[in-house]
């Protein structure tokens, strides 16, 4: 029998899609997330017309309501995501997923795959047999606490494939509805989108990235600069003629980005370490943890939430305004949604803290701890303890490195510099914020800051006399 025509199999698409959404008999937000994941994956095979139409098909399914307007960059918690619900949705998503996949294979179009073959093969190879284990090291994060000066520590080594903030693209193309269901997609999502990552498939960024890249290559890729293996031969292809870059290298000029030599790069490299601040919650990663190629890494740094609100307000002035309002007025009330916000920022990191230190077997040996402060007083000691949990021998180019930006006087501009005299610099927000935004964080987040070591001030004059410590020396952390 002749395979039908293109059209023709669109449309059973379109009806297998649906039996298939059906069969699953999950009822209420959870078919609705589904509704949605499929959406998100009709969206990434956007190149083809027969799954766009699908796509308008599917966009008639109703949407679930925002119920919560988020400010921050980041993903907002996941409202009473039990367990048992979060791992029933990961077992459809992933059944949906090799659904669409066999189905992109049948139409023939699946760029992704040729990428896949070529890093099992690489896996294979002697070279990497014989070179010391690969290791995956994620920094996982939020915004305002050094997570730009520590994943430093990880670009600076010439041996380890370094990404800068990769799921920017997806957070700023795929639009994800705030809260429920839509939340927890986007959070499965990102997860997928890291593995592929990690496992160097670089092309599963390319249908978010704006615009799209053509033949391969484009000069969007969010701050490329900030990976030094992104900016050097042979990544760096001669430059032929002046276009525009909107991310380009620091000190060269390298054209656009060809991602097929990015993704070759990232295998012919011995690491790949990787920073996100957009994953929020640590259970998620327990498949990536679980995944024998990735022998994963996960180091979750922390800052004290004080210090980490203040700098919000600076760098994200736009989505700080209510807290600028009430800092500056003085008279109206801080709204109970933006301390919401700020107690549920606290409580995902808290808990996924938690969970990292009680050491469950899928992730013992796999997670470690950081506090941003620790290593802005002691950062060679603190590299050297990374390195070693990661199974990575540190390199003088990385000491170096230190030693030059962690010494340097004077202050920067650039709100993401990372060249500071870091053991002056980690302390000052306390003489730039008034007691009163102390106040409130330390009534929102003082769970968080109990487990970390962040000792509350009582009031105006011990936050801001330096006599008084407001960090606990910590060797080791006890969840409580
Ligand atoms: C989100 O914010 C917008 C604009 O500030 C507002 O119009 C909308 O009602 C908010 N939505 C929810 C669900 O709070
Ligand atoms: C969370 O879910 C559990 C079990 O489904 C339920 O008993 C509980 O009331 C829920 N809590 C909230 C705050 O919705
Ligand atoms: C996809 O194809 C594979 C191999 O042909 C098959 O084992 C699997 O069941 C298919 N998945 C779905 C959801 O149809
Ligand atoms: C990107 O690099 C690959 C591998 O060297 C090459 O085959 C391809 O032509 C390059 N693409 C562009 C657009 O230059
Ligand atoms: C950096 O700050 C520390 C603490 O204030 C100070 O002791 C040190 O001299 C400073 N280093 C430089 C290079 O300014
Ligand atoms: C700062 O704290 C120290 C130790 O608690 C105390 O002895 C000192 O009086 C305080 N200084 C001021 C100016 O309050």
């Amino acid at each position: 029998m002749a395979p039908p025509p293109p059209m023709e199999k669109g449309l059973t698409l379109l009806q297998e899609c649906r039996d298939f959404v059906h069969s699953l008999k999950i009822r209420g937000k959870y078919a609705l997330f589904l509704a949605f994941v499929v959406i998100v994956f009709v969206f990434i095979e956007k190149e083809n017309k027969i799954v766009s139409r699908v796509s308008e098909k599917l966009r008639q399914i109703p949407q679930f309501v925002a119920d919560a307007n988020s400010t921050d960059p980041a993903l907002p918690l996941l409202e009473n995501a039990s367990l048992f619900s979060l791992s029933e949705l990961d077992s459809t998503f992933s059944q949906l997923q090799s659904y669409l996949h066999n189905f992109s294979l049948q139409l023939g179009m699946e760029p992704a795959m040729k990428a896949q073959g070529q890093e099992a093969a690489a896996e294979k190879s002697p070279k990497q047999a014989g070179a010391g284990k690969r290791r995956h090291v994620l920094l996982m994060a939020t915004t305002r606490t050094g997570s730009s000066f520590v994943g430093e520590f990880f670009n600076q080594q010439g041996n380890i494939f370094y990404l800068f903030e990769p799921l920017w693209h997806i957070e700023h193309t795929a639009s994800f509805q705030q809260g429920g269901a839509s939340s927890a997609g986007s959070v499965l999502l990102y997860r997928d989108v890291l593995k592929h990552l990690l496992l160097c498939d670089l092309y599963v960024l390319e249908p978010f990235i704006n615009p799209p890249p053509k033949d391969h290559s484009t000069q969007f890729l969010f701050r490329r600069g900030s990976s030094r293996s992104l900016c050097e031969d042979p990544v760096c292809t001669p430059f032929v003629k002046k276009v525009f870059e909107k991310y380009h290298c620091r000190n060269r000029r390298c054209g656009p980005l060809n991602v097929t030599l990015a993704a070759e790069a990232c295998r012919r490299k011995d690491h790949m370490a990787l920073k996100a601040v957009r994953i929020r919650q640590l259970e998620f990663l327990q498949p990536l943890a679980e995944d024998p190629r990735l022998d994963l890494r996960v180091i979750q740094l922390v800052r004290d939430p004080r210090a980490v609100l203040a700098s919000r307000i600076v760098a994200f002035a736009g989505k700080y305004e209510s807290w600028k309002k009430w800092l500056a007025e003085g008279k109206d009330q801080l709204s109970e949604d933006e301390v919401q916000r700020l107690r549920g920022n606290c409580e995902s990191i808290r808990l996924s803290a938690e969970l990292g230190l009680q050491q469950p077997a899928w992730l013992r040996g796999r997670y470690m701890l950081v506090r941003y402060e620790d290593v802005a007083r002691r950062p060679l000691q603190k590299a050297r303890e990374m390195y070693g949990f990661a199974g990575i021998p540190l390199t003088p180019q990385v000491e170096d490195w230190i030693q030059k930006n962690t010494q340097a006087a004077g202050d920067s501009s650039n709100i993401y510099s990372t060249h500071k005299n870091s053991s002056e610099q980690f302390e000052k927000w306390r003489f730039n914020i008034p007691f009163k935004l102390a106040q409130v964080v330390q009534a929102a987040c003082e769970p968080a800051m109990r487990l970390f070591g962040y000792k509350l001030a009582r009031d105006a004059a011990s936050l801001t006399n330096r006599s008084v410590s407001l960090l606990e020396e910590r060797g080791t952390f006890r969840v409580m």
